[in-house]
């Protein structure tokens, strides 16, 4: 039988509970992190362990057939790849922040702003739809930053418990989306590797029924 692909987030939020839910499927991996590729002992299954925004152009190219990863990065970079089932760990929001002394009423605020974030597309996306006109300044890191060192005005990035923004001295003004973690297929995924990922979600399904 082949074996299924799969990309997992190499370090990062995803990674502990992408591993576990492997693990609840009954898949018990080899290696640990630090080696790129992993196989399963006793599923046909190969981890690949992998940087969040480079899965979606590997699952383009076919280069894995599946993936776990954040819904946010496919609205940011994968609109083309569909996601079979919704994991329901690792949720956060992307929204928009601005420091806390901002008087912040409506997105029309925004309007003529400088706003940092790693997220170009959706923030793209979010101000064309509101008729909003920004300045964005692409970072990949430590977004929350920005304002404080004079970088921009606002911000968009992610938000889960809310900790990093209040550390910055952040308030959460707007949320773009909401996210959690998918699997996600490949558009190329081959026919007989289709059915080992039947399997992988029959198995997934019933462990998801059981965390309910
Ligand atoms: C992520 C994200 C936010 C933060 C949100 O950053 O970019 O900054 O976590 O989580 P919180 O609401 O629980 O604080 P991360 O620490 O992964 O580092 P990075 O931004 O440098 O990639
Ligand atoms: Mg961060």
């Amino acid at each position: 039988m082949s074996k299924l692909k799969i990309a997992v987030q190499k370090s990062g939020r995803l990674h502990d509970d992408s591993m576990k839910i492997l693990k609840d499927v009954g898949i018990s991996i080899d290696n640990g992190k630090d080696q790129l590729k992993a196989s399963a002992r006793n599923f046909p299954l190969e981890v690949f362990y992998l940087r969040n925004g480079d899965i979606p152009q590997y699952l383009r190219d076919g280069v894995v057939d599946v993936a776990i990863i954040g819904e946010n990065v496919l609205v940011e970079k994968g609109k083309d790849i569909s996601i079979v089932e919704k994991l329901g760990f690792s949720t956060c929001k992307v929204s928009v922040a601005v420091p806390k002394s901002t008087k912040y009423s409506t997105i029309k605020d925004l309007e003529g702003k400088r706003i940092a974030t790693s997220y170009p597309n959706t923030v793209n996306g979010f101000l064309q739809s509101n008729n909003v006109n920004a300045e964005l300044h692409i970072i990949n890191g430590s977004v929350e930053i920005a304002p404080n060192i004079g970088l921009a005005d606002a911000i968009v990035d992610i938000v889960s418990s809310g900790s990093t923004l209040f550390k910055n001295n952040l308030k959460e003004v707007e949320v773009l989306l909401k996210s959690e973690a998918v699997l996600a297929v490949s558009p190329n995924i081959s026919e007989d590797k289709q059915q080992v990922l039947e399997k992988l979600q029959f198995r997934i399904k019933s462990v998801l029924k059981g965390r309910q």
